[in-house]
């Protein structure tokens, strides 16, 4: 057996130090804690695939727009509670440029990224109607996204949708919806982390059914435009981001601003809630709240009870992003490519190391190269192979904390720079020496 890069010892005191009991189950901060204390003390750099940052600089045209809106002087300012105007309107306009989708500009609310947003979300959402006391999530999820209904207290359901896709998610979806007890229908699209995209059909199922059983779909759209597949960067020309507002107006879509724009520092997103469920009653809701509508509850309780609205200056670096997005001077989609072009260079060198993909394909076609894709090792469950990685400078999540039923990791590209290749190709070549004949 040769020797793994990273003295073991080393590795499992830091471990201790930081009173993780089981490396395989940290959480996604714990894991970048441990890099960091092991890259202090060796002087070894990891190659980072557990956090999700951008990883590009911002886009320029939002930097400038705020500093000019800063020296205006809105820092002072309170905003708007529900989104200043020329922001509320690029978004409606984005919303129709990108996804063919109308919805009105009050629709349109920006929140303190789409962490917020979500949180509003599902509070109201879980108080629609008292028989209705659950969410369902459509896994692999983003994690944190359970830890916001457990500090909410809020009920939830989930199935991993590996086994579920085409005709068995309609199937898989109604066994669900069909005991009455669900509020809401949640997934990301492109998938963190699995960066499967559903096509057009499930999208109809999940709409059509979400009409039947009442449910309001919130469609995580976190990586707007980035299944590099087809392109989607053209304003008001085909094909649009898929989406399932489409086939719903029972809906609330969450544009972030962190990874298209890399914008994630300032913390501003969209949230956009369709014309009609913004102005629905639900008697329930009206009970527990104090508010007649859906919308009103979300911007005048949620919204103004927890921030009392997002950064002004982020505000108009938002709405100067998406305007020129809209009037096609800015292609957001290329600026982030360079994701998928390292997840193409990154997938390939695990493979011909003895590592598969685990969520390989959308139906027949192979996924499309992203911000994340999966991993496992054959005889290694997922928390084995985060834990064993450790020792080879390599960082990464397991499979278990995102709600997937299946062994093995979630790698995120965005930290790894392309000079680190060849060394990602070396630990994954000594990796596979020490571990395949086993
Ligand atoms: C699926 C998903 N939703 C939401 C977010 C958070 O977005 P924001 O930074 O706008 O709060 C992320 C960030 O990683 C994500 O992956």
């Amino acid at each position: 057996m040769n020797d793994s890069p990273l003295k073991k010892e080393i590795v499992d005191q830091k471990i201790k130090e930081l009173r993780i009991s089981d490396v395989g189950k940290a959480s996604i901060r714990e894991i970048v804690a441990l890099v960091n204390l092991v890259e202090g003390e060796t002087g070894v750099k990891y190659i980072r695939m557990e956090m999700g940052v951008p990883g590009l600089p911002p886009a320029k045209v939002g930097v400038a727009a705020e500093i000019e809106a800063l020296k205006k002087g809105v820092a002072s300012i309170y905003p708007i509670i529900d989104g200043i105007k020329p922001l509320k309107e690029q978004a409606a306009q984005f919303v129709k440029n990108f996804m063919d989708v109308e919805v009105s500009a009050k629709g349109c609310i920006p929140t303190v990224g789409s962490m917020q947003g979500t949180f509003c979300a599902f509070l109201a959402a879980g108080f629609i109607d008292k028989k209705k006391d659950a969410a369902l999530f459509i896994d692999p999820g983003f994690p944190v996204q359970k830890q916001q209904m457990m500090v909410l207290g809020l009920k939830y359901e989930t199935f991993d949708v590996f086994s579920f896709r085409g005709e068995k998610l309609g199937v898989k979806l109604e066994e669900f919806l069909s005991k009455g007890n669900i509020n809401s229908i949640i997934y990301s699209n492109p998938n963190n982390p699995a960066w499967i995209c559903f096509t057009d059909e499930e999208l109809q199922m999940i709409g059509e059914l979400a009409n039947k059983y009442g449910a309001i779909v919130m469609e995580d759209l976190a990586y707007f435009g980035m299944d590099f597949r087809r392109d989607f960067s053209q304003p008001g020309v085909p094909p649009y981001q898929p989406t399932v507002a489409k086939y719903t107006d029972n809906y609330v879509l969450f544009i972030s601003s962190s990874k298209i724009f890399s914008y994630a520092g300032q913390r501003c997103g969209l949230m956009v809630i369709s014309d009609k469920l913004y102005s629905r009653e639900f008697p329930d809701l009206q009970k527990r709240f104090e508010s007649p509508t859906f919308g009103s509850t979300i911007v005048l309780r949620l919204l103004y009870s927890i921030s009392s609205g997002t950064s002004h200056s982020a505000q108009w670096a938002l709405a100067a992003m998406l305007e020129a997005a809209n009037s096609g001077k800015f292609n957001f989609v290329d600026d982030v490519k360079a994701y998928g072009k390292k997840a193409k260079v990154m997938k390939k060198l695990f493979v011909e190391n003895g590592f598969e993909i685990v969520y390989k394909t959308d139906l027949d076609e192979p996924i499309a190269d992203g911000f994340y894709f999966t991993l496992s090792y054959p005889g290694m469950t997922g928390n084995q192979l985060v834990a064993n990685l450790l020792y080879y400078g390599i960082s990464a999540i397991a499979l278990d904390n995102t709600g997937s039923n299946e062994e093995g990791i979630r790698a995120c590209v965005s930290f790894v720079q392309p000079e680190q290749f060849d060394e990602l190709e070396k630990r994954l070549k000594l990796f596979n020496d020490n571990f395949r004949t086993r």
